[in-house]
């Protein structure tokens, strides 16, 4: 492995990262895309397909079926697939000779997919496409569809033949969007179905945040290098807070959607458990994605359930007021489009959550995410204890002013994104006569180090789909796991509707009350 140095000195960062052997192209596969019209294939599906084909790791014989419900020639949807792409993937080509071989590979078929006759047209459809582009029947089937269509589908799917137990070439598979489910007897009844007519390595569950090249380095960074881990216990950390904080408010299409989910089911439940699973998981035995899969469920069941009287005192939920983002004035929660507007709904929520096991019995996991916040930023952070001896002093300053306090605590952040990197704070003797500290930084930025692109998340997740590689999928024991934390939580809100929302302005990090959070703490929020 090359030597880099940590900082910003940029002189030995390598100039190209090699390919690694070893890693398989898909098979010749048709990549059948449900829910096609909407907003997750227009932003991440078709711009990461493309990407993929750019990058030349898509089989060379391939197609992209769209399945929606409206009229639309292949044509037509040709060109709105080149329209997003060039609005969302970087790099697309601007001038219309680089679009026509891979457009060529995408067709558009209507069909009302929760009728056996709709999906008995769909399964003509591919069997053509087959004979046409000599494709061997290996399918993908990408449910991008509202999420009480996941079950329908699947069973569809079965009836017309589509998907099959065995045999097991050719191959179908099917990647299932989140939400799972909007609580465990959900999640359970999904799952239910879904193995009535599926093997457990045929159904792929995704959090696009497990697909980030950032949270994949949380186990590079912890299991690649021996020196960091051991201090990652009761013994040395004081807390931990993982922040997942958007600018954005509802985008209109999803007003309806999100009022009858809010942050806790659309963020905690996946995105945030899943983060914290990674940073608090032991090593798994490999990377394969059974292991990977185990060592996580390890944490969500050693995950304390807060209930009852409990959740008042751990848990807090927000809703934005009207304020000011970004240096615009935006509306509140209530008066976003097809939001009611006496909506309980959080578009916020902060919690202390426990761990109760070996490595972490004792130190708070401070979780908190929220719409219209000050800053788009996703980082997690870990706070190191004190030292026992305070043998020394740091000066603060704020303008010209300093000031003699107590010793900082050390922070290793890991900065999921935007800003992709890792950073050490951690205190230095200040140059002078006396012995003081000031808090300096080890800063560790991938785009310093790296000089390429991130992949996109989509890109990695649809690439490993096709290899049948479940690894940074999630397995239903997590999913299960991580609503049986949410669902008391969501039954005490259910009882107590709250009584002062909205009770964050629009561009602040959330409702004051958060603060009691961090009881005992050697911290205060972070304002990353
Ligand atoms: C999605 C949530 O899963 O993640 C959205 O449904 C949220 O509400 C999004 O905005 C955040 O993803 P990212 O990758 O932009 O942090």
């Amino acid at each position: 492995m090359s030597e880099t140095v940590i900082g910003p000195a940029m002189s030995r960062a390598p100039k190209q990262i090699p390919s690694i052997p070893g890693v398989s192209a898909p098979d010749p596969c048709t990549i059948v895309i449900f829910g096609a019209t909407g907003d997750l294939a227009a932003r991440k599906l078709l711009p990461a397909l493309y990407g993929l084909w750019h990058g030349e790791l898509l089989p060379s014989q391939f197609a992209i079926v769209a399945v929606g419900r409206r009229d639309k020639t292949d044509d037509e949807f040709r060109n709105e697939a080149q329209d997003s792409i060039s609005k969302f993937r970087h790099g697309a080509p601007k001038s219309a000779d680089g679009w026509p071989q891979f457009l060529s590979h995408l067709f558009y078929h209507k069909a009302d997919f929760t009728t056996a006759e709709g999906m008995q047209g769909l399964a003509q459809r591919l069997d053509q496409i087959d004979g046409q582009l000599n494709l061997p029947a290996n399918r993908l089937f990408y449910l991008a569809t509202d999420p009480e269509y996941f079950g329908p589908a699947v069973e569809r799917l079965h009836g017309a033949g589509l998907v099959r137990r065995e045999p097991l070439r050719p191959w179908s598979r099917v990647v299932i969007e989140k939400p799972f489910g909007r609580d465990l007897a959900t999640a359970l009844a999904l799952d239910h179905h879904v193995l009535r007519y599926l093997n457990h390595d045929q159904v792929y569950r995704i959090d696009h945040y497990l697909g980030k090249e950032t949270v994949q380095n949380l186990l590079a960074f912890r299991f690649g290098n021996a020196i960091f881990e051991p201090l990652l216990t009761r013994e040395y950390v004081d807390h931990v807070q993982s922040t997942t904080a958007e600018t954005v408010g509802i985008e209109d299409r999803r007003g309806a959607f999100y009022d009858n989910a809010g942050a806790l089911r659309d963020v905690v439940q996946n995105h945030m458990l899943q983060l914290l699973a990674l940073v608090a998981m032991d090593p798994p035995a490999t990377l394969r994605a059974s292991d990977v899969g185990l060592a996580k469920l390890n944490v969500l069941r050693s995950l304390v359930p807060i209930r009852g009287d409990d959740v008042d005192k751990y848990v807090v939920r927000g809703q934005y007021g009207p304020g000011l983002v970004d240096g615009k004035q935006v509306p509140g929660y209530r008066q976003e489009v097809a939001i009611a507007p006496d909506s309980v709904t959080e578009p916020y929520v902060a919690l202390r959550a426990k761990i109760e096991n070996w490595r972490w019995a004792g130190v708070p996991f401070l979780l908190r995410t929220g719409k219209r916040m000050p800053r788009r930023v996703t980082e997690i952070a870990i706070q190191f204890k004190l030292p026992p001896l305070r043998l020394f002093q740091t000066v603060e300053c704020e303008g010209d002013v300093c000031d003699l306090r107590e010793a900082q605590p050390t922070v290793l952040a890991f900065r999921i994104q935007p800003n992709e990197g890792i950073s050490l704070s951690f205190s230095a003797k200040r140059p002078g006569m006396q012995f003081v500290l000031h808090g300096v930084r080890f800063d560790f930025n991938y785009s310093d180090y790296f000089r390429c692109e991130l992949p996109e998340a989509y890109e990695r997740l649809l690439l490993d789909a096709l290899r049948g590689d479940a690894t940074l999928f999630m397995r239903s024991d997590e999913l299960h796991a991580a609503w049986d934390f949410c669902d008391p939580i969501l039954e005490a809100w259910k009882k107590k509707p709250p009584a002062d929302f909205p009770n964050y302005a629009a561009g602040t990090w959330g409702p004051k009350e958060a603060d009691k959070l961090l009881a005992g703490c050697a911290a205060k929020w972070r304002e990353p």
